[in-house]
């Protein structure tokens, strides 16, 4: 591990054990075939991708397709890198979020950004959207009537990002993603196939979470080094 990477875990509070032969089975797991959801994007008119960005970004900024428009203040599209490698997916916006149009700007997100810098992917590296773009009053858990309705925008977003490998934090992503109610201890540490495109994907634990219950970090850690080392294989 290089010593930065040692900084940055030092920073979100993972101490640092050296193992030998540390993950090299687990990044090396076979990848899941089964249980794999396939949540296509619709098919979309060839359009150049800049184009096929602003119109949907305008879409999600003008959607009323469920009651959460009535309360929200504004849309939260995504952020990062159009051609990114990695596509981070969270649940939905919080409050934070909700203020600023931006996911993953609160105290989670600091910790997410630290994560990321961990396996040398800063924030600006990488690609950041939610499963719903707009915030459930009270932070409740999104209904899936919510998720059903939003999901085709993440699917247009994944599809014009085209990244190598996707991750999933927090449980309901996962679950949504993968059409599952496996808990999220069991979907973490493995590699899955998502969509038609077979983009791997990997879950962790939410950072919320993690702020909640540190001793987990230790065990995240090892999950975004699986991130890593499925970037770092030739395309
Ligand atoms: N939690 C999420 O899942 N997404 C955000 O954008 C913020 C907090």
């Amino acid at each position: 591990m290089s010593v930065r990477a040692e900084r940055y875990l030092a920073e979100i509070g993972i101490a640092v054990y050296k193992r030998r032969g540390f993950d090299a089975q687990r990044a090396d797991a076979p990848a899941e075939p089964a249980s794999v959801a396939t949540l296509l994007a619709e098919p979309q008119p060839a359009v150049p991708s800049a184009e096929a960005w602003e119109r949907l970004a305008a879409e999600v900024r003008a959607c009323t397709l469920c009651g959460l428009h009535k309360t929200r203040t504004q849309t939260v599209f995504g952020v990062g890198r159009r051609d990114a490698e990695l596509l981070v997916i969270g649940e939905a916006p919080g409050a934070d979020e909700d203020r600023q149009g931006e996911p993953f700007v609160g105290r989670a997100g600091q910790l997410l950004n630290a994560m990321l810098r961990a396996i040398g992917l800063p924030r600006s590296e990488v690609y950041i959207a939610n499963i719903l773009k707009c915030r459930p009053p009270g932070n409740r858990d999104p209904q899936p009537d919510e998720a059903s309705l939003c999901t085709p925008y993440l699917s247009r977003q994944i599809a014009l990002v085209k990244p190598r490998a996707v991750l999933a934090v927090g449980r309901i992503a996962a679950q949504w993603l993968l059409q599952t109610d496996a808990p999220i201890g069991r979907l973490r540490g493995r590699v899955f196939r998502y969509g038609e495109s077979g983009t791997p994907l990997v879950v962790t634990y939410h950072p919320a979470y993690l702020l909640r219950s540190p001793l987990q970090k230790a065990t995240a850690w090892t999950d975004l080094c699986m991130v890593k080392e499925l970037l770092q294989r030739r395309a």
